[in-house]
C-alpha cells in the first residue's frame, strides 16, 4: 500500500526473505484476511495505522515452515493463526513465535482466518468488556458484517437475546443468526425500545458519529456500551487518522465522568495482551466444534489483492473476503 488512493495504487514487490531470528518463525502464508481496516488505512482514516508505503493484512492463517533458534523443533510443519495488524498480504511472512496460535485441525485455512481478528474483537468485547450474562439483552450494530455476525452468534452462545442492526435487504441473513434484525436507515431507538422497552445491557457500535449517542441513551441501568470504530466518518473526515475518534473518546471520558449506572469503553483489539491467545484458541475450537461459523465467502488469489479490496469496499462482497496461496485458489476455483 504506497500511498493514499483507491485499490488501484496497490503494488506487488519482492523482496529478499531473512534467516528468523531466535524465537522467530517463518511462515508460509495459506489465507490472509481482507477487512474494512484496510479499506480505512488506504484512506489514512485508520486508527493508529503506520505511515505509507507498507505492506498490509491484518491477519492469517498459514504453516511454519522454518524456525529460529530456541524454538521447539515442533512447530515446524504445524498451522497457526496470528493477528498481525499490517504484513499478513505476502507469501512467507517472519513472526516471533510467542505471536501465534496453533490452528485445530480439520479447518480449512480460509474460514478459520475469517474468525482471527473479527472473532477475538467480538469475544473480548462480550467477555472482557461487557461481561454479557445469560437472559441479558444486547444491541449489535451491523449485524450482517464480519465482526457483527461473530458478535451475533458468540452472544447467543453467552445466552443472551440479540437485536441487530442491518440493512433491509440482509434482514433474512441476520435473523438466520438468531437475531431479530433492525433497520439501520429507520429510528432504531424507537424499534429498540418496542422489543425491549427497559432499553438493553449491552451496545456495540462501530459507526460512531451522531448515533453514538443514541446507543448509550439504548443503555438500561449497569448496562455497557462498548464503541469500537467510526465507520460514519469514512468519507467525511480530512487530516490525521485520529481526528474522528476524538470526539467518541471524549464522549466516554465524559460518560464515565458523570455516573449514572451505565458505562462506556472504547475497545481496540491487540494481539499481545496474555490472554489474546488464550482467546484466539478459544475461538477457534469454537469454529471447530461447529459452536460458530465463519466462512471465507470470497476467495482471491494474493496477486488480486487490489481487486478484492475494491470489492470489499464497493459492498459487492457479501461475507468475509479472504486472499488465499495460489495452490489454495486454485482448488476452490475447481
Ligand atoms: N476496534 C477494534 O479492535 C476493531 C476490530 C475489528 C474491526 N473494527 C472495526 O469494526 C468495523 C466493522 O468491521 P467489519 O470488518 O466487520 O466490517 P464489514 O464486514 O464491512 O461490516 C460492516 C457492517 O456495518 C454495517 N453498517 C454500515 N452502515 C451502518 C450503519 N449506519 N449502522 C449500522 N451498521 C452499519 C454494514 O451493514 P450492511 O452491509 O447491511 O449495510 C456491515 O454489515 C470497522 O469500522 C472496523 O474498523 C474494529
Amino acid at each position: 500500500m504506497p500511498r493514499e488512493g483507491g485499490p488501484e495504487v496497490l503494488e506487488t514487490h519482492r523482496r529478499e526473505l531473512p534467516s528468523p531470528e531466535p524465537g522467530q518463525v517463518i511462515v508460509r502464508v495459506e489465507a490472509a484476511g481482507v477487512a474494512f481496516s484496510e479499506v480505512q488505512m488506504l484512506k489514512g482514516r485508520y486508527f493508529s495505522q503506520p505511515k505509507f508505503p507498507f505492506v498490509p493484512g491484518y491477519d492469517l492463517v498459514g504453516e511454519v515452515e522454518e524456525i529460529g533458534e530456541g524454538v521447539d523443533q515442533n512447530m515446524v510443519g504445524t498451522r497457526i493463526a496470528a493477528l498481525t495488524e499490517t504484513g499478513a498480504w505476502a507469501d512467507r511472512v517472519v513472526l516471533d513465535a510467542d505471536d501465534v496460535t496453533p490452528v485445530p485441525a480439520g479447518l480449512d485455512p480460509a474460514d478459520a482466518v475469517a474468525a482471527v481478528t473479527n472473532g477475538v474483537t467480538a469475544w473480548q468485547m462480550l467477555h472482557r468488556a461487557a461481561k454479557v450474562r445469560p437472559g441479558q439483552t444486547v444491541l449489535v450494530h451491523g449485524a450482517s458484517g464480519g465482526v457483527g455476525t461473530l458478535l451475533v452468534q458468540l452472544a447467543r452462545l453467552a445466552g443472551a437475546e440479540v437485536i441487530g442492526t442491518a440493512s433491509a435487504r440482509k434482514h433474512d441473513y441476520v435473523r438466520a443468526l438468531g437475531a431479530t434484525p433492525v433497520d439501520y436507515r429507520n429510528d432504531v431507538p424507537s424499534r429498540v425500545r418496542e422489543i425491549s422497552p427497559d432499553g438493553v445491557d449491552a451496545v456495540f457500535d462501530h459507526v460512531g458519529g451522531p448515533g453514538l449517542v443514541d446507543s448509550y441513551r439504548m443503555l438500561r441501568r449497569g448496562g455497557t456500551l462498548v464503541t469500537y470504530g467510526s465507520a460514519s466518518t469514512l468519507d467525511s473526515s480530512t487530516g490525521h487518522w485520529i481526528k474522528p475518534y476524538l470526539p467518541i473518546f471524549a464522549r466516554v471520558l465524559r460518560w464515565n465522568a458523570t455516573p449514572d449506572g451505565r458505562k462506556a469503553t472504547f475497545y481496540y483489539v491487540k494481539r499481545w495482551p496474555r490472554f489474546f491467545r488464550e482467546d484466539l484458541a478459544t475461538v477457534l475450537s469454537l469454529l471447530e466444534g461447529g459452536k460458530i461459523e465463519a466462512h471465507a465467502t470470497t476467495r482471491m488469489p494474493l496477486e488480486k489483492a487490489a481487486e478484492a479490496l475494491g470489492c470489499l469496499a464497493s459492498g459487492q462482497a457479501s461475507g468475509k473476503v479472504v486472499l488465499v496461496a495460489e495452490t489454495e485458489a486454485r482448488q476452490s476455483a475447481r
